[in-house]
Formats: structure tokens, C-alpha cells, sequence
């Protein structure tokens, strides 16, 4: 097999442009190919990441005309080009660069058909033949399902079945999935079980989207290219960690899906358990990416599982009410189109836990993620221990204020740190200070939705950034015992916070209780 890489430093060091291949899309029409991929591929194809020999396959039952397609793409690709997943403003303002768009066109086409029928198979196996033959792809394949995750088991059986994921000495074959993989344990091990009968663990790429942002990525570098922050991350000088992530969107036009979802199963095994995972992680033995993943997993496997007592006292949820967010009005959860009038789907939950190993014993990681909130913010803080008090015993204690260490993800992507200085006077007296670091600051940010390093990565063959199908199971497994005590428990009951406010109030209980207090979001 060839283009396999041994770690990420030797595949990125390798080369620079991707290999040759063909980059097939199921779902050309959805919204996460217009919005997010394609313009992520058209960055690629500016920034030269793109191999001269590479082709763009679209499969759908559209049945559009290569103009219509590329003008619906090409339309999608000016409109969000410069888009972090709706939110940035990351290289706004750039030109449109046609020689970038005219490499794509010049290497699309089109293959009309249904998923679930042999027939398209054969016409995608034909169409990568023509690919190889007139654009040198070398018959290596990415396959992109941006479809629903329903189909995801079906397409690549079909693949499979048309031989299309073998791969020999002269080419290789992956595939792309992104979340939901499965909505609870048991469908997750269902649906890998159902992939790897037919593909190889390594074929397989399941995207998280929060890898593929900077600031997500660069929790590795902060703790492990620095010397000053390991040696303090641990149980003896650590209080508690705090991961907020908290959006102002609310359910917007996707009740039929968030209502079914909810908050836990939504943000909490993924996105939220990958900057848990980063964070608690052992440092790799190298940045192979089976040595990244296995560690990644051992602390999502070390979280203590959930009993009957920690849903009331460890599991907070809620829903919102009307309020008022960024200066608009938004109307309750439960008012929105296509909504329950009596849903108990939670847009809020925040949960305290536990990971039983050597480094975290005893310290508290609090987790909270919601919707329509006050602001948008993600961030991973890092409450360190109180000093001993002894030396300014004179000084109040509420300005004591403890060191964090704050990785702000989005918006306003950095890191700060917290600590107490001497207030000017002839008196000892503290205050709190900070020290920040913000990467627009120091670094140039090419456009980017976010997207770009993964399927690149995928090209590459780097699996880094990818889940491994125990990271997946191991993320529902922590969650399960709450999704199971809250379909059958009536005594963790939903609460309710208006919509532009930090969250419900049981939430800031959860952390009064043991004298702490949540950062504040806005
Ligand atoms: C998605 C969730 O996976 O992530 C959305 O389904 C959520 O509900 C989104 O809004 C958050 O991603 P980002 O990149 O906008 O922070």
C-alpha cells in the first residue's frame, strides 16, 4: 500500500501538494458541501495543496448540468469561502481567485444516481477509471459522504461491494464520515461494526469538525512543545477544569433533527470530549497518530461512569425560554417551528466529572454547553490551586484570585493567564491581572472554514486528527448512563434559562456546593 505515512511530522515533512487522487462526493448539493467542503477545497486548490493530478467526482440524483453545478458551487464558494463555520471573519474581504476555481472545474464531473442502487457504484467505478486516465489520479480515492448518517453503512457497503475500497499496492481508498456516528452507544457500535466488516480501520475518517480548528489543534503544541505548563498540569497543582462551549444560535431551522438530538448527544461525546481529551490526554510517545488516539481515548475511557446520585448532583440540563440575545429577540425553544409545545429536549447541559487515573485524581472537570446563551465562546480553563494564604493574610480573600490559564478556542482565538500582582502602594495589597495572547496578534490566518487540514490530512493519509472507532464508542459510553437515567428518571428534572443568559441556575449550584464558581461567559 502505498502513501501510508508513519506520523504526521514525516507525511507533512514529505511533501507539501497531496498525492494524486480523485476526491468523490456523495452530497453535492447539501449545505455542508456548499457551505464547508467545497470552499475548503477551492482554499486547498489556492494555497497549491491540491496534486496537478486530482479530480472532483459529485454524486447525487440532482440531476443537474455540469453549468448549473458549477455555478450552484461556485456561488456557495464566494458566499462562504472565508466562513469558520459561519461565525469568522477570517480572510473576508478576499479576491476571488479564478485560476484556483478554474483548476476544479476543469477537473469535475458529475455522476447521476441513487446511493442505494449497485448501478451508481458502477458508474462511479467507471467514472474513477476516466479520472485515472486523463488526470493521472493514480486510481487513489477519497470518498466524502456528506449525506445523511443514515446512509453512511449502506454507502459504504455499496462501495465496498463494487470493490471500490480495495486498495492494492498502487493505490489506496478512504473514506470520510462526520457526526452524528450513531446516537447512542449501542448504534455506534452498530455502525462501526458495520464499516469495519467491509473496510480497514485505516480507510476509515471520522471527522469531528472541532479537530480541524487552530485553536483545537493547538492544545497539543501549548502543552507539549512548552516546558513551563506540563509539569503543572496535574491533581497537585490543578483545582478544576472548566470546558465551556456556548453558542448564541439557537435551534434555528433544524428541529427536526435537534429534537431528537438535544445538547448531550449533539456536542457532549464529540465536540466537547475532544477538548476534554486533549486536555487530560498523557503526552504521546510520539505524534504518530495511533500513539495520539491511544491516549486520547485512555482518558475518555478513565472518565468514572455515572450513577443514580450524580445525575441530581453531577448532571444539569435545561432548556431556554424567550429572552433577548446580541439585542434580538428569540422566542422560547419550545415555540419554534417544528418543536413539541411540551419538549423536554434539552439545549443546555453541564455535568461535572471525574477521571480515575494517576494525573486527575480528585480534580473536578466541569462541562457545560448550550444554546442561545449570552455569548459565543469556547474555552478551556485551567483553574490552578490557591496559593497558601498565609504570607497576605492581611488581604482580603476574594482577591485572592486564583491562576488560570484559559485556551480561548472561538471567537477571538488565544490564551490568557490569570494571576495576582501588587496593587502600586505603600500597602501589600493584591489584584487580579492577565496576561493574553491572542493569534491574529502574531500569526497571519489564511482563509479557512476549517476544513482544510482535514481533508488534506485525509490525502495525506494522517489519521491525527480522525477518530478511531474506540475514541467514538468510548465518548457514548461516558454519556450513556445519563441518556438512560434521563429517558427513565423523573428526578432529574429539565430546567429553564432565558434565552441570553449564562444558563440555569442549578448548573451554578453544582459548582456553589463545592465553593467554586463557573467563569463568567459574558
Ligand atoms: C455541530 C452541531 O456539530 O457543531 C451544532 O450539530 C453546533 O449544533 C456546531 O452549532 C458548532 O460548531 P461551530 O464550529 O460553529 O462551533
Amino acid at each position: 500500500m502505498n502513501d501510508q505515512p508513519a506520523s504526521a511530522t514525516a507525511a507533512r515533512a514529505r511533501s507539501h501538494t497531496a498525492p494524486p487522487c480523485a476526491l468523490v462526493i456523495f452530497g453535492t448539493s447539501g449545505d455542508l458541501t456548499r457551505r464547508l467542503l467545497m470552499p475548503a477545497v477551492y482554499n486547498l486548490s489556492k494555497a497549491a495543496r491540491l496534486s496537478s493530478n486530482f479530480a472532483l467526482i459529485g454524486v447525487d440524483r440532482s440531476k443537474r448540468t455540469m453549468q448549473q453545478f458549477h455555478d450552484d458551487l461556485g456561488e456557495g464558494i464566494r458566499k462562504f469561502v472565508s466562513d469558520t463555520g459561519g461565525n469568522s471573519e477570517a480572510g473576508g474581504g478576499e479576491p476571488f481567485d479564478e485560476k484556483a476555481w478554474n483548476f476544479l472545474t476543469q477537473r469535475t464531473n458529475l455522476v447521476d444516481g441513487d446511493v442505494t442502487q449497485p448501478l451508481t457504484y458502477k458508474r462511479i467505478a467507471e467514472d474513477l477509471e476516466r479520472a485515472k486516465r486523463e488526470h493521472q489520479t493514480g486510481g487513489n480515492a477519497v470518498f466524502y459522504l456528506a449525506v445523511a448518517s443514515s446512509l453512511f453503512g449502506t454507502i459504504i457497503e455499496n462501495l465496498a461491494a463494487a470493490g471500490l475500497m480495495e486498495e492494492t499496492d498502487d493505490h489506496w481508498r478512504r473514506v470520510i464520515i462526520e457526526k452524528p456516528f450513531g446516537n447512542d452507544l449501542a448504534s455506534a457500535k452498530a455502525l462501526n461494526a458495520r464499516v469495519l466488516k467491509v473496510v480497514k480501520e485505516s480507510q476509515v475518517f471520522r471527522m469531528d469538525h472541532f479537530l480541524g480548528k487552530e485553536t483545537v489543534q493547538n492544545i497539543m503544541a501549548l502543552r507539549f512543545a512548552n516546558s513551563i505548563f506540563e509539569p503543572l498540569w496535574n491533581r497537585d497543582h490543578i483545582d478544576n477544569v472548566q470546558i465551556t462551549v456556548a453558542e448564541t444560535v439557537g435551534v434555528e431551522r433544524r428541529a427536526a433533527f435537534y429534537e431528537q438530538t438535544g445538547a448531550m448527544r449533539d456536542m457532549v461525546p464529540n465536540h466537547v470530549f475532544q477538548l476534554l481529551s486533549l486536555t487530560a490526554m498523557e503526552p504521546p510517545n510520539s505524534f504518530d497518530p495511533d500513539a495520539v488516539r491511544t491516549e486520547k481515548t485512555k482518558a475518555l475511557q478513565g472518565l468514572v461512569p455515572f450513577d443514580e446520585g450524580d445525575l441530581q448532583r453531577n448532571v444539569v440540563r435545561g432548556q431556554y425560554t424567550a429572552g433577548v440575545v446580541r439585542d434580538q429577540n428569540v422566542s422560547a425553544y419550545r415555540d419554534s417551528d417544528g418543536v413539541a409545545p411540551n419538549s423536554k429536549t434539552e439545549t443546555y447541559v453541564a455535568m461535572r466529572l471525574a477521571i480515575d487515573n494517576w494525573r486527575w485524581a480528585g480534580v473536578p472537570f466541569y462541562l457545560r454547553t448550550g444554546k442561545s446563551m449570552t455569548r459565543r465562546t469556547s474555552e478551556i480553563a485551567i483553574q490552578f490551586k490557591h496559593a497558601p494564604f498565609a504570607l497576605f493574610r492581611d488581604t482580603a480573600v476574594d482577591s485572592l484570585s486564583a491562576n488560570v490559564l484559559a485556551l480561548q478556542i472561538q471567537p477571538d482565538e488565544g490564551a490568557s493567564l490569570q494571576f495576582s500582582a501588587k496593587k502600586p502602594g505603600p500597602e501589600i495589597q493584591l489584584g487580579g491581572v492577565r496576561m493574553d495572547f491572542r493569534y491574529r496578534d502574531y500569526f497571519r490566518a489564511a482563509p479557512s472554514t476549517g476544513y482544510e487540514t482535514l481533508v488534506y490530512d485525509c490525502m495525506i493519509g494522517d489519521q491525527t486528527l480522525f477518530q478511531r472507532a474506540d475514541s467514538v464508542e468510548a465518548g457514548w459510553s461516558a454519556v450513556q448512563p445519563i441518556l438512560d437515567l434521563w429517558k427513565n428518571d423523573h428526578r432529574a428534572p429539565l430546567e429553564f434559562y432565558a434565552a441570553g443568559s449564562a444558563g440555569p441556575e442549578g448548573a451554578d449550584e453544582m459548582l456553589w456546593r463545592s465553593g467554586r464558581a463557573w467563569r463568567p461567559i459574558d
